[in-house]
């Protein structure tokens, strides 16, 4: 082992870097808590803004509901006013691009003298903007204005499609965003609180953390488990399809987690989530109801049939449907882009990411670990009577 270097892990699996009051994953349980609730008691029962006010708050007394609603609804229409000098930052390929360098053009304002979640809602709600702004521009549509006096998830939906969504959409993009809201130090909160720890601004910090969230084995999974299911015509021809990917050792999205060794709990509560959707769409005979139902068949066999494989091809690794499974379904649901995935994940993401900053300053020190050196030493090291000479 390497001098100075106490364990090696590769992946960093199992090492715990930080002490943290916002959420605590139970991989072996299949159990997550934020903010001292469990999820199933979060998502669809408690509006995003009341996580947020939580989760910001670090264990201290919470904003009020109506002081966060204001604050990132001033955000929102304070970030909708800087798109023009976006330039083509606006226009990248890829959401997560535009996110990345949009949010870059933010500047981190009153640290150290007004409360940090203020700093944290101005963040979060230029995200969700910017986010929205991407999907209209690629439809070739003028981005909508933010309505400040609205909740979060019901905006967002809002600046999408330009017209207030149903209720029933509403509450499923809120239980998203709250589902998804903080998972312990996953690699896109790990960044942010790396850059934080060296002192370094929020800005910086949510900009690392965009980029990290970027990849495909971290929140880039959801558009392609919808590219997955459009692939596969009907639930009987799932566990050949899925067979086909195996043989060819590519990787089943949204299915397997560094840390869940059961069935991940965001899947069961994102699924019932759809589940509802689909029922009240049924009862109400709205359009679009035709799709959910057979989108969700086939996602439940496939998720039946791709855990039934991995289990015999991984035997001792429980590869179970992850959040992002049910994610593209939900998404799907509410007519979210698919393209756009990966953003809506930040836009509830960026509210744990700030959180976490604000904890790591408040109590954190530099986080530097260390390398095991495994390349060429100099010739001296190899054979000493070198040196001797
Ligand atoms: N499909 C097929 N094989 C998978 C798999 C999947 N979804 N997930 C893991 N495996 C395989 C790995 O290739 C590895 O096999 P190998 O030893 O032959 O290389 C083995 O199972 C062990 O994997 P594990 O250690 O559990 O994975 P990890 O902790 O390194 O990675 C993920 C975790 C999430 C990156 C991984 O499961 C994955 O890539 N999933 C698909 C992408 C996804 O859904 N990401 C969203 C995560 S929330």
């Amino acid at each position: 082992m390497a001098h100075g270097a106490k364990a090696f892990s590769g992946g960093l699996e199992g090492v715990a870097v930080a002490e943290t009051v916002l959420s605590r994953v139970d991989g072996a349980r299949g159990r997550l808590i934020v903010a001292g609730h469990d999820i199933e008691d979060l998502a669809g029962r408690v509006p995003f803004e009341d996580v947020a006010a939580a989760l910001w708050a670090g264990g201290g007394e919470p904003p009020s509901r109506a002081a966060v609603l204001r604050a990132l609804g001033a955000a929102r229409v304070e970030a909708f006013a800087l798109l023009p000098q976006l330039g083509d930052a606006l226009d990248r390929e890829d959401a997560m691009d535009t996110l990345r360098a949009s949010v870059a053009h933010l500047v981190e304002r009153g640290r150290g003298t007004a409360p940090a979640w203020k700093g944290a809602a101005r963040v979060a709600g230029a995200v969700a903007v910017f986010a929205a702004a991407w999907a209209r521009r690629r439809a070739n549509v003028e981005p909508v204005a933010p309505d400040p006096s609205t909740g979060h998830a019901a905006d967002v939906l809002r600046m999408l499609r330009g017209s207030p969504a149903p209720e029933a959409e509403i509450r499923a993009l809120d239980a998203y965003l709250v589902t998804v809201v903080d998972h312990g130090l996953n690699a896109s909160t790990f960044a942010a609180r790396v850059v934080a720890s060296t002192g370094s601004d929020l800005v910086s910090a949510v900009t690392a953390a965009i980029g990290a969230l970027k990849g495909p084995l971290h929140g880039g999974a959801p558009g392609p488990v919808l590219d997955m299911l459009d692939s596969i015509p009907d639930p009987e021809h799932a566990r050949e399809w899925l067979q086909g990917e195996l043989d060819l050792r590519r990787r089943i999205m949204g299915m397997g987690h560094r840390v869940y060794r059961v069935r991940d709990p965001r899947a069961a509560v994102l699924e019932a989530e759809v589940e509802r959707l689909r029922r009240i769409f049924q009862d109400g005979n709205v359009d679009g109801a035709d799709g959910i139902a057979p989108r969700l068949a086939l996602a439940r066999a496939v998720e039946r049939e791709a855990t039934a494989l991995l289990a015999v091809r991984y035997p001792d690794r429980a590869l179970r449907a992850n959040v992002e499974f049910y994610t593209a379904v939900l998404l799907e649901a509410v007519a979210v882009p698919r393209e756009l995935f990966s953003a809506m994940f930040a836009v509830a993401r960026v509210v744990g990411w700030t959180a976490h900053v604000d904890e790591e300053r408040r109590k954190g020190r530099l986080i530097r670990p260390t390398s095991v050196y495994v390349g060429p030493v100099p010739q001296a090291d190899v054979d000493p009577a070198t040196r001797a000479g």
